[in-house]
């Protein structure tokens, strides 16, 4: 089980007060859209524009992250390129993937990776400098005082080494963990280990330094969450980022993953609140992991993808209602590789149900939330051009 799936709690989100009236034209819109496009789902055609350049309409990116089925398989690549104008890594940018073994990094295959976004030219988001989960194993072994100067000579090196060619680094991903029992909720792990929640701070001001021109984002995931979890970390996260804006701590973006989990509930419009009180502490916003989890929807696939489709337009109407929001990537393109395969194994290893989380099905054709997606960008309420 993966860290993002746990941690399923009952309690009740607090809906925050205050929605201004662009986003309630929006929550209305969405309901009206609802209806319709219940029926213009049911008759799904192939839809294949670029979702990129429906998105330019609203002001902002859309892209898919990948990792090497872009050079394993044409018909991968050939979407990723036609429907991003953002994109970047899904796991070759990792600590763990970068240094499997100890502390040498191995480049080649994020070299590969990125070289694939800059020939279609498309703007690179990398993930992650520091991740307090999946440490990478042969660090459990060593001192405070290794893990620190680790710390600062893997930004140094990594940061450095891809200077002016990275358009924006998820300098930490999901600093929060309430089920870890931290004080302030914070996950632990090696980087916390080192230096408590210094390392965020750390972080930000050593990737600065190293490449200047890189946007710098600040990455959360279960903020959709009506539950415990996503109750504890919103206000936790908003605190940490106005924390690091007073310190001047350079803070660019604050990135949303966006793996929504209907079956611990995800209040939509409550989501579209939290982002717009994100935005007002005046840092740029991005959705950086989106997907559903269909894992606990019904079997008969059309079924299953018309909810899947469903999510998906709810919660861009909410998230396309903020402008400060400038770019929504989805984590992969196609079913064919998700990590719900992996998490689908690890519940149920004899027959795992193969998950349907993302717009395009396993054999490179779009689903319903291809068009629920589209139909989003081309409906939002706040062009941003
Ligand atoms: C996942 C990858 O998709 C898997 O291949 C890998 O084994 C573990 O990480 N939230 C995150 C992402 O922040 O980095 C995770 O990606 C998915 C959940």
């Amino acid at each position: 089980m993966t860290a993002t799936l746990r941690g399923a709690g009952a309690g009740q989100r607090v809906a925050k007060s205050g929605p201004d009236r662009r986003r309630m034209l929006a929550g209305s819109l969405a309901m009206i859209m609802t209806l319709t496009t219940r029926s213009r789902l049911a008759q799904a055609t192939p839809d294949d524009g670029s979702l990129g350049r429906s998105a330019a309409g609203c002001g902002v990116r859309f892209g898919a992250a990948y990792d090497a089925e872009v050079f394993e398989d044409a018909g991968y690549a050939e979407l990723i390129r036609r429907h991003s104008t953002v994109t970047g890594n899904l796991n070759a940018f990792k600590y763990d993937w970068l240094r499997p073994k100890g502390p040498q990094a191995d480049f080649h295959m994020a070299d590969r990776i990125l070289a694939f976004a800059a020939e279609a030219r498309i703007p690179f988001t990398a993930t992650t400098l520091f991740w307090n989960d999946y440490p990478a194993p042969w660090l459990k072994h060593l001192s405070v005082a290794e893990l620190r100067r680790l710390f600062d000579a893997h930004v140094d090196e990594v940061v450095g080494r891809y200077a002016g060619r990275i358009a924006a680094w998820v300098v930490v991903n999901e600093p929060f963990a309430p089920w870890d029992g931290e004080p302030g909720i914070y996950r632990k792990g090696p980087w916390y280990a080192a230096f408590g929640p210094g390392y965020i701070e750390r972080a930000f001001r050593r990737a600065r330094a190293a490449d200047p021109s890189a946007r710098l984002i600040l990455n959360e995931g279960f903020c959709e969450r009506r539950d415990d979890i996503g109750a504890a970390v919103r206000p936790a996260l908003r605190g940490l980022a106005r924390r690091l804006l007073d310190d001047g701590v350079p803070v660019d973006t604050i990135g949303l993953q966006g793996h929504i989990q209907p079956r611990y509930g995800v209040d939509h419009v409550a989501y579209g609140a939290y982002l717009a009180e994100l935005a007002d502490l005046g840092l740029s916003l991005e959705i950086t992991e989106l997907d559903v989890d269909d894992s606990r929807m019904p079997g008969d696939i059309e079924v299953r993808d018309r909810q899947v489709a469903e999510q998906y337009r709810a919660f861009l109407d909410q998230v396309l209602a903020v402008p400060r929001i400038r770019s929504i990537m989805t984590w992969g393109i196609s079913d064919r590789t998700t990590w719900y395969s992996d998490v689908a194994k690890a519940e149920n290893p004899v027959s795992p149900r193969p998950p349907r989380p993302l717009p395009y099905d396993r054999a490179m054709q779009p689903k319903p939330a291809t068009a629920a997606i589209r139909a989003a960008f081309e409906t939002c309420l706040e062009p941003r051009r």
